[in-house]
């Protein structure tokens, strides 16, 4: 059937990951700093690079700890403030594994639907008012993880009004902010409001993902808690790879780095609204400005698990709507186009388009007997 195309790993190819500058800031690391690079160091993460995110985000440094993938500090932020039964808002839909994590901990998932511009802070503020008292709101503010969509700006300064006044914190969930590849850039909340927000982004999303390097920003109190999680679960994160992401922001090679990854995502995303337009022109969807995802709605009624078998027959792979929500979300799903290129996005979409149709005659065949 030709060759697998996945549209369900939110990676980027290896084409535009930077392998050679990768070497050279590794080699670097080791010259300059082969003590530090080598030590269990401590859990704040490879100070070098802490001082260069705490500079990035003008913030200080105890503000700051760098961990194994910010999965990891994710992880880290629920254990020391999420208690079984705590409320947490989170976006409809949402990561994932964010979904997974919060459930673990037995948190009281509140789902707030997400529109275009980002989560609906009206639906927001009537859940508060009806008496939901969240601990955290967790929101992934650029090009959303899975939507594809960007918080506007009244919707951010209109949720740290609430968050003010009914006391939870922000956990601003932003791995993508670097990849905008349209449009003007939005501050951070955690740039408008240091004191209700907790920020997260990772260098895997513009570096590499298997340098597992990730963060987390916020009151110094909270961190210096979250640091002994941290402490207590693996003494230190690996200070080999923070010293070569240090490296490779210091000699220009992330911003190099960066800018690849956003022509590729550019390009790709282009490609596959194109593709869809003329492929499956029944879908719905929000073309995305920026980031690694698109999502798809199909016409209400369309089975998506149906259809994930049959585009697995064709070896297309993508994630179901469903996987991202508490419920439903069963006529959509969500296509990563970061490790695809144009030419397996064309064919990965029309195998998509083939698989649809073939589910539907499957469906008007059952309905007609
Ligand atoms: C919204 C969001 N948060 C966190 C992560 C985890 O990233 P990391 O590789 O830094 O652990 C991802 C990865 O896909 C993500 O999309």
């Amino acid at each position: 059937m030709g060759k697998p195309i996945s549209f369900a790993r939110g990676a980027p190819s290896l084409d535009i990951v930077d392998v050679d500058g990768l070497r050279t800031a590794a080699e670097r690391a080791f010259s300059a700093d082969p003590a530090g690079v080598t030590a269990y160091g401590t859990a704040i993460g490879y100070p070098p690079l802490r001082e260069w995110i705490a500079e990035y985000h003008q913030v200080e440094p105890e503000q700051v700890m760098v961990t194994n993938g910010s999965m990891q500090a994710d992880a880290f932020l629920f254990e020391a403030l999420v208690e079984a039964g705590d409320a947490v808002v989170v976006e409809r839909p949402t990561y994932d594994r964010t979904l997974l994590s919060l459930r673990q901990r037995g948190a009281d998932i509140r789902m707030v639907e997400l529109e275009p511009d980002g989560i609906d802070v009206a639906a927001l503020e009537r859940m508060l008012d009806a008496g939901a008292r969240p601990k955290l709101a967790h929101i992934i503010p650029n090009f959303q993880n899975p939507a594809g969509c960007t918080l506007s700006q009244p919707k951010r300064e209109a949720l740290l009004e609430l968050a003010r006044a009914h006391d939870f914190t922000i956990f601003e969930d932003d791995p993508y902010a670097a990849l905008r590849f349209e449009g003007s850039p939005l501050p951070t909340m955690l740039s408008m409001d240091g004191d209700a927000v907790v920020y997260a982004s990772s260098f895997s999303k513009t570096v590499c993902p298997g340098i597992r390097v990730g963060y987390l920003v916020g009151p110094a109190e909270l961190i210096a808690k979250v640091v002994k999680i941290a402490t207590g679960t693996y003494i230190s994160p690996s200070m080999v790879a923070q010293a070569i992401v240090h490296q490779f922001c210091l000699s220009g090679a992330l911003e190099r780095s960066i800018e690849t990854v956003k022509v590729a995502l550019r390009e790709r995303a282009k490609t596959l609204c194109e593709a869809l337009r003329s492929e499956l022109p029944e879908a719905r969807f929000v073309e995305p400005e920026g980031g690694y995802f698109l999502w798809l709605d199909l016409p209400e009624g369309a089975d998506v698990d149906a259809l994930f078998r049959a585009a697995a027959e064709r070896e297309v792979q993508f994630v179901k709507g469903s996987d991202f929500m508490l419920d439903g979300g069963g006529s959509s799903l969500r296509l990563a186009y970061s490790g695809v290129t144009p030419a397996e996005i064309e064919e990965g979409v029309s195998r998509l388009a083939e698989a649809y149709r073939d589910v539907l005659v499957g469906v008007e065949r059952v309905s007609a007997a």
